[in-house]
């Protein structure tokens, strides 16, 4: 078996993740980050969203990758490395292998738990791509190590990760990467503006797994922080915010409660919210003057047959 390179892992230490989660929960408008909604069974319910029929993000973008992938090779280019940005399961990359021929692959996520059964799938089966991960935070900033050739670095960052910044968190996310593809670019996805309706629905499914997927952080929480929420006393809750053009997602307190941790507690009010996402919607002209500002200077759009998602090379 190949055993991938791991070039690091995230340096947040334990005792600043409950400090950071604390802070979120004491404020005046609490709120969790959206990380910690990704732990093992938040993943895969991630997962089980991406099959959901009203969540069209997923399938619109695979209705672009499917269309115009010759399209989108030719204007990428074979060859370089290709650096993925929340790689999960590695699977969308991994599609990409056999057109794109990229001569290393480096996975970046959040967790290096969940990414090194992946990649270490992968290395076994292109023993010709050097495939090497790591856990980061590019949340925070993104630091992609010197031994990474500068030759083509082609950053992807696909699903509608990027909505889930704030624009301007978003613009110093897209001047990282750009300053770090040196004089490669960016391939990644955008979701579109659209009627509130079809937001709605995807947001809150009938089967009710994005209710579980958001309410599941209140137990991720409880094993990181030692606090004592119970799921019974929660909803989950779409807004959507016209002015600031996104859905925000909030898990919403049905009774009051006191929810205690070792060293503090935190009363919630009924009807009170907890924030944990936002999840941005561009128009065309929006990511176009995003990205411009950001310092990339030539950009290839995409988009589906509905209009509902947008997927980007920006050099
Ligand atoms: N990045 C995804 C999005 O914005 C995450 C997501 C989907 C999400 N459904 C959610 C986050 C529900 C919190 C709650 O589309």
């Amino acid at each position: 078996m190949t055993i991938p390179n791991i070039l690091g892992d995230t340096l947040t230490s334990h005792f600043d993740l409950i400090r950071e989660i604390e802070i979120g929960l004491l404020d005046k408008s609490p709120s969790i980050s959206p990380k910690f909604l990704y732990d093992p069974l938040g993943s895969h319910l991630f997962t089980a969203i991406t099959l959901l029929p009203e969540y069209y993000p997923t399938k619109s973008e695979k209705e672009i990758f499917l269309q115009y992938k010759n399209e989108i090779i030719r204007t990428i280019g074979v060859g370089g490395t290709l650096i993925d940005l929340g790689a999960g399961n590695c699977q969308k990359a991994e599609s990409f292998f056999n057109s794109l021929k990229p001569s290393s692959y480096l996975a970046i996520d959040f967790s290096i738990e969940y990414l090194k059964e992946a990649v270490t799938k992968l290395s076994g089966k292109y023993p010709h791509i050097n495939v090497q991960c790591m856990g980061m935070d590019f949340s925070k900033k993104i630091l992609i190590p010197e031994s990474i050739s500068e030759n083509k670095r082609v950053f992807f960052y696909p699903g509608s990760s990027i909505g889930n910044f704030l624009t301007s968190e978003a613009l110093h996310l897209l001047r990282q990467i750009k300053d770090q593809a040196k004089g490669g670019g960016l391939l990644f996805g955008v979701d579109l503006m659209k009627e509130e309706s079809i937001l709605k629905l995807a947001y809150d499914d009938p089967l009710k797994i994005t209710a579980a997927f958001n309410l599941n952080i209140l137990n991720s929480v409880n094993s990181l922080l030692g606090s004592d929420f119970n799921i019974d006393q929660f909803d989950h809750k779409v807004i959507i915010n016209h002015n600031e053009n996104r859905v925000e997602l909030f898990i919403e307190t049905l009774e009051q409660v006191t929810i205690s941790w070792p060293g503090n507690s935190r009363v919630l009010k009924k009807g009170e919210l907890i924030h944990t996402e936002n999840s941005h919607k561009y128009t065309l002209k929006g990511i176009s003057e995003l990205l411009k500002d950001a310092g990339f200077l030539k950009t290839q759009i995409w988009t589906d047959s509905k209009d509902y998602f947008a997927v980007i090379y920006a050099q």
